[in-house]
């Protein structure tokens, strides 16, 4: 496995290896690395020849008053996670090489951007946009491998590369979950052991209320209350700050339990606000 710090080493290591008939694999990451992010890398490892994993904690994504300058960092461990799940190279960019001028350029997909996580973050996906754009072009013709778990995220970075013709094909890969169901994140490390118990809470009422749609609940709003009167039964658990229910392809609110739907929710536990989504196919 080879670390490279600059873009254009980058690309030249990739050139050669297009011009071998080789496969790239790309994995975008923020570092502190997790089983969450192992198992992306697996999987481009799994479907390419070469597997270029990039951590950058990246500025444009975070607004002044979130984490960015405490955001956790450890790259000897990340390093050590990525050559044991499979990558080739692990591009480590400083912000300068990123953004060696002001950036004047976004890139901002509508209206999959402005509600969830955009309603509550206003500047967030822009910031997420712009860097993947960058990140895709640094990657060339690829596959890109982003998680379920920021399922939003993986919509918006889908539709960013079908709209502008990016060589790059975007594939979702499943949550890891801790034993007690909580979604990985780096930000779980902020949990107190008590708060990491109680965030058990939030995979519970997803799976509840698959449960209960699956037992043929139709109504959004009693299954949308079920979510929130499950997680409000533990005190370490903020009320949500958002329980969407969508249609699982084009992130519209849908009006009855039916088809492929999506449940996506946010809710502040201690200090990190952790986000989980489950999805269910129910009768038309
Ligand atoms: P980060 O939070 O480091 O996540 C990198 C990738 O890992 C994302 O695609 C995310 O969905 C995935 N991931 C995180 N936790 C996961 C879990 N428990 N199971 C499966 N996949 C998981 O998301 C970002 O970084 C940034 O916004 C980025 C796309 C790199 C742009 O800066």
């Amino acid at each position: 496995m080879q670390q490279t710090f600059t873009i254009a080493e980058t690309w030249d290591l990739l050139d050669r290896a297009r011009a071998e008939g080789l496969r790239i694999g790309l994995v975008p990451t923020m570092g502190f690395l997790h089983q969450g992010h192992a198992s992306l890398i697996r999987a481009s490892a799994a479907e390419n020849d070469l597997t270029l994993t990039t951590i950058f904690v990246n500025p444009l994504q975070f607004a002044a008053d979130e984490d960015l300058s405490d955001y956790p960092r450890d790259l000897e461990r990340d390093f050590a996670l990525c050559e044991q799940a499979g990558a080739n190279i692990v591009l480590t960019p400083s912000v300068d090489e990123m953004y060696p001028l002001p950036i004047l350029t976004e890139v901002a997909v509508n209206d999959l951007s402005s509600a969830m996580e955009g309603a509550q973050r206003p500047t967030h996906f822009a910031g997420v946009t712009t860097v993947v754009a960058k990140l895709f072009n640094i990657g060339g013709r690829c596959r890109a491998y982003f998680g379920e778990k920021d399922y939003q995220q993986l919509a918006i970075v889908r539709r960013m590369a079908l709209d502008l013709n990016f060589p790059v094909e975007v594939i979702g890969c499943p949550i890891i979950r801790e034993a007690n169901g909580l979604a990985m994140s780096s930000r779980n490390t902020y949990l107190s052991p008590e708060e990491f118990d109680a965030a058990g809470v939030l995979n519970r009422s997803l799976k509840s209320a698959v449960a209960l749609a699956e037992a043929g609940e139709t109504d959004v709003e009693v299954v949308r209350r079920h979510i929130i009167d499950m997680i409000e039964t533990e005190s370490a658990v903020s009320s949500p700050d958002y329980v969407a229910i969508v249609d699982a392809a084009t992130l519209q609110p849908i009006e009855r339990m039916a088809g492929d739907v999506r449940i996506i929710l946010a809710a502040q536990v201690g200090r990190p606000r952790l986000l989980d989504n489950i999805g269910v196919t129910l009768p038309a």
